[in-house]
């Protein structure tokens, strides 16, 4: 089956970029204390220029007691000491931007921190107060209200609600040091409507904006009947997500982002049913929503093919373009899901699953091929720092030194997402491997030393020459394109051509496929001779 589909073309920037993304704590430390900072940022700066990226989303950099990697935000409108100071952002905005990249700063409009003043606040005031209304605090059930409101469940684990000494209980959809604001308070919107001001005065590019589908909670907060919390759902099944409430909220930051020039731009996470996804993107409302459907999908080429199909086809219906994710901050590394069976799930699989599982050259190359298949596809493409390494998951790291809520919250049921956050190595040796001088706050396993940066720089066939190679060419010949085609080249070949002259061919099945004709601009893998080996992706111009 041949399907054609001609994609919207317009010269804002975000439609075709290519965003890397920065958790801070994780990229690179420039003061020597074990934690990534702005500093770090800055010495990396020319190294992401020569990776040819446009944009930079920044993982939370305000002060935070760091319990959930600082999505636990206690001041949004200071950086945290161990990252820098604002001024420092600023500069770093600026810095950036003469090299070409823009940045895009995260906002956590869904909770804050413990630490916030807004909370402190409300623990000191009474029940019923205005300061409590800037949260969700109700009182208990049972005879002396020593059972949670209703039955909602964490994130993370547990219920979603924790009781303070006068009795009553806060809500968390996440850990207990991150209460969900109230979107119905005035001063709420009034609150987060500043702090965008506050950020794009200071020449942010925009927002990522964290659980873009958990702002509105149904009235009366009904029971859900015990339904477990994965962070993704419908309000029909889970009163808290993907609730219409949300979009007028979302108007307003539209409208404010509109007011400024240069493209600003906002990215919602949002956890939502494919179907959904299109009301987040209409006209006045996201430019984009994080496409999760390729970064849940396993390696099989049907499946990759409709999933591309309808992200094109929706995204475009409300003017908007798709945005390619395979990796970020919350999921186990792309490497080593594909170096899984199909049938494994990779974040359950950390904790105790059979090792001999794990095939990870496989993974490797699959990881390759599935980079130049995101490339070439019309929209934009979000790059989780270290994959252009193709680090794979920290896999193996000791349970005595994870940090993410989730290993607490869950019991020591789920080993959490410290795998996928380990600190990039630079240099082949060294304490750190160059990330830092005085150690790195999460060990690197021993293989981060070959995949280091310098080590893979100007080596011919490594990871970092194929991204590099392959962000040229979509520069030179993709940008512009609007054309986009699936073509049938048999089971398990995944192949699309984009205009006249450009072709992408991925093998996703075990056998040699054939090689179509046309001269090879850059494969992910070897080739041998006409024939299309396994997990390997090939541009052609013909
Ligand atoms: C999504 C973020 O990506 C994740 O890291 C965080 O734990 C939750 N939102 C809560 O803020």
């Amino acid at each position: 089956a041949v399907r054609s589909q001609v994609v919207e073309s317009s010269r804002a920037w975000w439609r075709h970029a290519v965003v890397y993304q920065i958790y801070v704590r994780s990229f690179a430390d420039g003061n020597g204390d074990g934690t990534g900072d702005i500093a770090g940022m800055r010495s990396r700066l020319p190294y992401l220029e020569r990776l040819g990226i446009d944009a930079i989303w920044v993982n939370p950099w305000y002060r935070s007691p760091l319990l959930d990697g600082g999505y636990d935000v206690a001041d949004y409108r200071e950086i945290d000491e161990r990252f820098g100071t604002t001024s420092e952002a600023e500069a770093f905005i600026a810095e950036a931007r003469s090299h070409g990249i823009r940045v895009l700063v995260d906002l956590v409009p869904n909770h804050t921190s413990w630490d916030h003043l807004w909370f402190k606040a409300a623990l000191a005031a009474p029940a019923g107060s205005d300061e409590r209304a800037r949260y969700h605090f109700l009182d208990g059930r049972g005879d002396h209200g020593e059972l949670p409101p209703n039955d909602w469940q964490s994130v993370f684990g547990g219920p979603a609600w924790t009781r303070v000494p006068d009795g009553q209980w806060y809500l968390h959809l996440f850990d207990e040091s991150q209460p969900d604001v109230n979107w119905e308070h005035p001063e709420v919107a009034d609150e987060f409507e500043a702090v965008m001001r506050f950020w794009l005065d200071r020449g942010a590019a925009g927002f990522r904006i964290d659980v873009a589908h958990g702002l509105a909670k149904a009235p009366g907060y009904p029971d859900v009947g015990g339904a477990a919390n994965d962070g993704r759902g419908q309000p029909e099944e889970l009163p808290y997500y993907d609730r219409d409430e949300i979009h007028p909220i979302v108007r307003r930051w539209r409208r404010v982002l509109d007011e400024y020039d240069d493209d600003r731009m906002m990215v919602a996470e949002a956890w939502v049913a494919a179907a959904r996804r299109p009301l987040y993107l209409r006209p006045d409302e996201y430019h984009q929503a994080f496409d999760f459907d390729l970064l849940t999908a396993t390696w099989d080429a049907d499946d990759f093919a409709s999933i591309i199909a309808a992200s094109i086809s929706s995204a475009q219906a409300v003017g908007s373009d798709p945005t390619w994710v395979l990796s970020n901050h919350d999921v186990v590394r792309h490497p080593t899901r594909y170096g899984l069976p199909n049938d494994i799930e990779p974040g359950l699989w950390l904790l105790d699953g059979d090792r001999g599982l794990l095939d990870e050259e496989r993974g490797t190359r699959r990881a390759r091929a599935a980079a130049m298949v995101t490339f070439a596809l019309p929209g934009s493409a979000y790059v989780y720092q270290g994959d252009e390494l193709g680090l794979p998951e920290a896999w193996d790291l000791p349970l005595d030194v994870l940090q993410d809520p989730i290993w607490h919250d869950s019991e020591h049921t789920v080993k959490g997402r410290d795998g996928c956050r380990v600190p990039i190595p630079w240099e082949p040796t060294g304490e750190s491997l160059g990330f830092g001088t005085d150690g790195s706050w999460l060990p690197q396993p021993p293989e981060f030393a070959r995949l280091a940066a310098a080590a893979q720089e100007n080596e011919p066939g490594s990871t970092l020459e194929l991204y590099r190679t392959a962000l040229e060419l979509r520069r030179a010949r993709l940008v512009d394109e609007v054309g986009f085609e699936l073509v049938d080249r048999g089971p398990s070949v995944l192949a699309f051509r984009r205009g006249d002259s450009f072709t992408c061919v991925t093998h996703m099945g075990d056998d040699h496929a054939e090689l179509p004709d046309g001269e090879v601009l850059l494969s992910s893998g070897p080739l041998h001779d006409d024939r299309l080996p396994p997990d390997t992706t090939v541009w052609l111009a013909s």
